[in-house]
């Protein structure tokens, strides 16, 4: 093969090449896919990052039931990066009908979106909003699918109190815009410098740390009657039982086997934790059409070769909004 074929058929991809930091990520050359026949191929314009990302090289994720090891990522022995995108459809397989190449979508759920190209089933695609920019459509919908799940296990509508704990970040910033979109009264726990946007986005801001829960009481009009959990801990697990009469009405996205045997919903790939693969799916049409109204934080967009220092940036804590990658 001549080094001008070359050049049209290979692509780039992040891969880990160990378990370990953000130090053993590499750029490896790849084939351009081919999709089979009920799949497409994506040119990648926006991956988002997620922090699942970093946990499923770093060794230290917790254990993923054996059924749900393909939506973690998690098939083969080292992880394939990247779980959202969004795109420009290059090749279409045999049996895909209403989708043409040329045609401008987001991805996911998908695997291996750290590339120049991703292959993804058909059914993973949507249509991108066109006013949508891509580093927001590549990044909206795995924080966005599973706020709305939280939302809905914590069955949050019209007249509700909610407490969200972690509300100024990628997940908890969309739990609060969808709650108080729905009617509820918001409250949201981040550290100050976050709090103006908290009030932006239609939430009362508390402090987490010691004395949480007086805070929270002191700025709830009423009773709290739902909580959601984006940050994890005893703290926010313990405020939550304190407050939240119903435990069927406390939901977590960063459960551990404590938030299990509470008796409170656990949502995630985890052991005795739910998944809600149906109801993302379904959530993903709902939140395209909404894209628009809604605030998609974006922190930072690194190009695919800095995957590493996006990393970085996300072990460390950052200021609110996604870090998202650029092939
Ligand atoms: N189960 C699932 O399906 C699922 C899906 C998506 C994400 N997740 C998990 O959910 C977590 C959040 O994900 P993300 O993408 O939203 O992360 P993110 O954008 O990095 O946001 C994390 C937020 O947590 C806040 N925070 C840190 N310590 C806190 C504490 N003690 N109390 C309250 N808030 C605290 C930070 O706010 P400040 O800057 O104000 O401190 C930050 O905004 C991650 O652990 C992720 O792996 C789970």
């Amino acid at each position: 093969m001549s080094s001008a074929q070359e050049l049209t058929t290979k692509a780039r991809a992040v891969r880990p090449t160990a378990y370990g930091t953000p130090d053993v990520l590499a750029i490896v050359s790849t084939p351009i896919p081919e999709p089979a026949a009920d799949e497409v191929v994506v040119q990648v314009r926006a991956a988002g990052v997620n922090p699942i990302d970093w946990k499923l090289y770093s060794g230290a994720f917790h254990k993923v039931d054996d059924e749900h090891k393909d939506s973690a990522g998690l098939a083969d022995d080292l992880p394939q990066l990247g779980l959202e995108c969004a795109g420009v459809v290059t090749a279409i397989g045999d049996e895909v009908r209403g989708i043409e190449v040329g045609d401008e979508v987001i991805v996911y759920p998908v695997t291996g979106a750290y590339a120049d190209y991703v292959t993804a089933p058909a059914t993973s695609l949507i249509p991108k909003p066109a006013d949508l920019g891509w580093p927001e459509a590549g990044s909206l919908m795995l924080a966005g699918t599973t706020a709305a799940h939280a939302l809905h296990a914590a069955g949050v509508g019209e007249g509700d109190t909610l407490l969200v704990h972690g509300g100024a970040g990628s997940v908890g910033s969309l739990v609060v815009q969808l709650a108080a979109a729905a009617g509820a009264t918001v409250i949201a726990t981040a550290s100050a410098r976050n709090h103006e946007l908290l009030r932006d986005l239609g939430a009362i801001p508390v402090t987490y740390g010691p004395g949480l829960l007086d805070r929270v009481r002191g700025a709830a009009p009423g009773p709290v009657t739902a909580a959601i959990d984006c940050a994890g801990g005893d703290e926010a697990l313990d405020a939550s039982l304190e407050l939240v009469s119903d435990r069927q009405r406390i939901a977590s996205i960063v459960a551990t086997d404590r938030h299990v045997a509470a008796g409170i919903k656990a949502l995630g790939y985890g052991p005795g934790q739910d998944a809600g693969t149906e109801l993302r799916e379904a959530a993903r049409a709902d939140l395209a059409s909404r894209a628009t109204e809604l605030r998609i934080l974006i922190n930072a967009v690194y190009p695919l070769s800095e995957a590493a220092q996006a990393h970085r940036a996300g072990l460390a804590g950052h200021a609110p909004g996604k870090l998202v990658l650029v092939p």
